[in-house]
Parts: structure tokens; sequence; C-alpha cells
């Protein structure tokens, strides 16, 4: 698939087929996640696959009731738990290296979007879940104090099409040479 057209054309997706996941198409998609870009190459990110039906509905039990990707991640034939390390993204020497402190966030929403994208190329569908309950999520998961659950994303083949929000024009948000220029 083109670039263009795999970054256009993916879509949050929220209605999941119950068919499992071939292991290769697994295996590649954690590949990609592999050469995403990161702080000096810290590979911050982790990633737990989530299979078992019990540990799915708990995970889904931390989400509101009135998120949009509720049903989704019960539906699809299983999640994926993307966590980082603390203190190695934007650190040295132990410590931060800018004011923006542990840039944990930046290199694991990387690694997010490289995941939906690989899996948009294999058929696959992917819905980037925040809003929900981290801390209960990380005892759910078993994750150690030095490790940060950040999103999740239910992975299964779409059982029906996204639709594309609305995006902001390019003279919206592309500015020439100081803020606010056009
Ligand atoms: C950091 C982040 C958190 C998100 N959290 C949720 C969420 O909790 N529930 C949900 O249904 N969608 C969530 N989304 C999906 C966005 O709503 C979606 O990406 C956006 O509306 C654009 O639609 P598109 O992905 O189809 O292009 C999240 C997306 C991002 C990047």
């Amino acid at each position: 698939m083109e670039l263009m057209e795999a970054i256009k054309g993916r879509r949050s997706i929220r209605k999941y087929k119950p068919d499992s996941i071939p292991d290769e198409a697994l295996q590649k998609i954690m590949e990609a996640v592999r050469w995403s870009p990161s702080w000096a190459n810290t590979q911050c990110w982790e990633v737990i696959v989530v299979k078992d039906p019990k540990i799915k509905s708990e995970l889904a039990s931390t989400l509101t009731r009135t998120n949009p990707a509720l049903s989704s991640m019960t539906e699809a034939p299983l999640i994926v738990v993307l966590c980082g390390k603390k203190g190695i993204s934007g650190f040295k020497k132990g410590e931060p290296a800018t004011i923006k402190g542990d840039w944990l966030m930046f290199d694991t929403g990387i690694a997010m979007q490289t995941l939906c994208l690989t899996a948009h190329s294999l058929g696959l569908g992917t819905v980037v879940v925040g809003l929900f309950d981290h801390k209960k999520a990380e005892e759910i998961l078993g994750t150690p104090p030095d490790r940060e659950v950040v999103a999740m994303t239910p992975l299964g083949y779409p059982a029906a099409e996204g639709f594309a929000p609305k995006r902001k024009e390019l003279s919206e948000f592309v500015f020439y040479d100081k803020y606010g220029k056009k």
C-alpha cells in the first residue's frame, strides 16, 4: 500500500469481526514498532498483547461506559497495550535533558502510529484508546512501578468502515518563518 494512501485511509475502527489474526501479521506489526524512531534510540516502549478473554473484559472495564471504543475492546480478537519505561526517553545521565521532562508519551505515540498504519496496510483495524483508568489497567496487567501503561488498541478485522472526521485545513495550522505567519 502506498504511504499516503495508508495515512489517509487509516480510520479508527470500532466494530470488529471475531476472526483471529494470523501470527505472521502480528509479528509484522511488532517488527514495524521495533523500527520506530525514539529519543536517542532509547526505545522505551513495551507491548502487551492480550488474547485472554477475561483480561480483555477487565481492560474494557477501565473505560467509561460512554467511551465509543468500549464494545470494540471485547469484540476484537486481541488488545495491544502500549507501555513505556519511565525516565529514559529525554533523559541524559538520569536528568531530563529538556523542559519537557519524560518524552515517553511522544515515543510511545510514534510507536502507536507505526502500529496502526502497519495494521491498516495488512487489512486490520485499530482504534487508539487513551481515555481509561490507567492505574486500574496497570494493576490488571501487573506492570512494574517504573513502567507506565500509555494507550491501548483493539486489533482485528474491521466489521464496519470508520467514517473520516473532518480535518483542519493546512492554512489553519501551517505557518511560515514565525508563528501565525501564513
Ligand atoms: C491519543 C489518542 C487517544 C484516543 N482515545 C480514544 C478513546 O479513548 N476512545 C475512542 O473511541 N477513540 C479514541 N481515539 C481516536 C480518535 O477519536 C480518532 O483518532 C480521531 O477522532 C480521528 O479519527 P480517525 O482515527 O478515524 O482518523 C484516540 C486517539 C488518540 C490519538
